[in-house]
This record gives C-alpha cells, sequence and structure tokens, in this order.
C-alpha cells in the first residue's frame, strides 16, 4: 500500500497538452466549463495502474460529447496514453486511483450558443481511491429519500451537477451517506449512484433511459449477474417496492457495489447486508482480481 491518502502538492495533472503540477494548472475564467458549466466528465478507476473498464468509459465518453456536440479531442490511445503518463508519473503503478477527465467547450466571448470555432479544453486528474470502508461492507449505507430535482438528461455526465450535489449535500446534512432519487413515484439512482434491490432473490435496477446515469459499475453487475445465472432485471422500480425490498445495493466506481442498511433511518429488512449482495460483491471482487493478472 502507498502512502498517498491525500492530494499531494506535487500531483502531476494534464491540461491541454500539457503534463504540469496540478497547483499551476489555469483555465481562462471565459471558459465555458467556468461560465455554463458546458461539458463533460469521467471518472475511471485504476486498479495497481489497470484502467478499469476503459472501452466503456471512452465508450460513455464519446456519447456524451456526441450528445453535447464537442468534437472528441483525442482517440481511444490518445486518451489511454495520457491515462498511463499519468499513472507513472503520480507513482499510481502499484495502488489503486481514480482518473477524472473532463472536457468543456473551451473559452470564447460569453454568449449561450455554440461557438463556431472554440478548441475543447482537456483537464485530467489521478486521485488516490481508498477500498470501499470494511464498515460499510459490514453496516452498509445510510440514506434519505429525495425527489429528483435534476434535469431531464440525466444520461449525460455533465460538469452540471449542482441538483447533485444539493441533494447530496442534504444527505450529509442528515448524518446519511447518499440520496436515493425518485421521479414520477419511481427510483431513478442515487445522487452519485446507480441503485439496486433485491426482492425474492431477484435482482433489480432501473432500466437505462434519460432519468439516470448509465453507470460503468452499474453494466458491470448487470452482466456478472447474467454471466453467473442470478436474475437481474432492468426495469422500473417504484418508492414501495424499494420501501419493501429485501435488499438495497448502491454502486458507483468509487463505492464499487455497496450495501445500503438504513433508508430514513429505518432498517432495510434485518437492517445487515443481505446474501445476494455478498454473493455479487464476492463476483466483483472476483472479476478486479482476474484483471490484475
Ligand atoms: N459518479 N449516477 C450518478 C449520478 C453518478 O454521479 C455516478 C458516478 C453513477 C455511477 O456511475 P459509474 O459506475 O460509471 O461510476 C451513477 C462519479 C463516481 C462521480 O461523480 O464522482
Amino acid at each position: 500500500m502507498s502512502e498517498k491518502t491525500v492530494q499531494q502538492n506535487t500531483d502531476i495533472c494534464y491540461l491541454n497538452g500539457e503534463f504540469i503540477p496540478l497547483k499551476d494548472a489555469k483555465v481562462s475564467v471565459l471558459d465555458r466549463g467556468f461560465i455554463f458549466a458546458d461539458g463533460i466528465y469521467e471518472v475511471i478507476p485504476a486498479f495497481s495502474g489497470k484502467i478499469f473498464r476503459l472501452t466503456q468509459h471512452l465508450k460513455r465518453l464519446q456519447d456524451n460529447l456526441t450528445a453535447i456536440k464537442i468534437n472528441n479531442p483525442c482517440n481511444e490511445e490518445q486518451w489511454q496514453t495520457i491515462f498511463n503518463a499519468l499513472i507513472e508519473k503520480n507513482n499510481y503503478n502499484n495502488t489503486d486511483c481514480s482518473v477524472y477527465l473532463q472536457v468543456t467547450r473551451g473559452v470564447a466571448k460569453r454568449d449561450h450558443v455554440f461557438p463556431a470555432d472554440s478548441t475543447p479544453t482537456v483537464f485530467v486528474m489521478v486521485s488516490p481511491l481508498a477500498p470501499v470502508n470494511p464498515e460499510i461492507l459490514k453496516k452498509g449505507l445510510s440514506v434519505i429519500i429525495r425527489e429528483d430535482i435534476r434535469w431531464q438528461y440525466c444520461n449525460i455526465k455533465s460538469i452540471s451537477l449542482l441538483g447533485n450535489i444539493i441533494l447530496k449535500q442534504e444527505a450529509a446534512e442528515n448524518n446519511a451517506d447518499e440520496a436515493i432519487l425518485v421521479r414520477n413515484g419511481n427510483v431513478t439512482e442515487g445522487a452519485a449512484s446507480n441503485i439496486f434491490i433485491v426482492k425474492d432473490g431477484i435482482i433489480k435496477t432501473p432500466a437505462k433511459d434519460k432519468t439516470l446515469l448509465p453507470g460503468i459499475t452499474r453494466d458491470l453487475i448487470v452482466e456478472i449477474a447474467q454471466k453467473k445465472g442470478l436474475t437481474c432485471e432492468q426495469t422500473s422500480i417504484s418508492l414501495d417496492e424499494l420501501l419493501k425490498a429485501d435488499e438495497v445495493w448502491l454502486s458507483s466506481s468509487t463505492k464499487e457495489v455497496s450495501p445500503v442498511c438504513q433508508i430514513e433511518n429505518k432498517p432495510v429488512a434485518d437492517g445487515k447486508p443481505g446474501p445476494v449482495w455478498a454473493r455479487m460483491y464476492q463476483l466483483f471482487q472476483e472479476y478486479k482480481k482476474s484483471l490484475k493478472q
């Protein structure tokens, strides 16, 4: 294990073609990311220097760029070269980190209409990725439930996260780990995670549409379930179903697959992580291990 637990003063990032100290990285105040939150981002884990589900993350990146009409500034190989260089330069070859990348429409005179000729701003940094807290694996997460106040293109990984951070802050102020969101009576996702429930041995997760982010971890869990013969349905989940579930899980690149044991201060079933989660957690760890070899 490395001693790296916090962002260091010496960290190197990538900004517009250059590898420079993070503390020296600067963008213009006219960058449309700053002015309009006009951009998208990705968070990609790298375990012992190996980038996790790279193809899937880069496919989502491309889908997002296409959705907001920004040309992809790099091809798959160029992205990979940048990520690997940052892993190397920041000494994450033998420890875990997350790669954060952001592409904005670039610098232009303030105007809502897209500029004809701006050059996208490309920023990438790496941060330590701590293993999921063992306490969470034992005791589970605690969540609140809130109306999904976000916009109608939640499938886009927009850097405009005001709705998400307001909801996450509300969770923190209520001593909870996450806010589970409900739109038109159905559960969509968490403020920064996807959701799964288990009822009578059947795993369910909302189908992918514009109300939720197509999580890379979510897709992997569905893929693992299908491969291992666990029944997993991609379908709508009502608030009532959530409250009556035997198990509830959250997934993300940083949470992996974590059990939820308290909803609005009430236990989920017996208040302990369930057996289907334990099986999925084990399969997920096996999958990670298989990539390290
Ligand atoms: N968030 N839904 C939302 C709204 C998210 O922000 C995230 C991840 C997910 C899970 O997606 P994935 O499995 O691809 O990480 C679902 C990242 C980790 C973040 O914003 O930091």
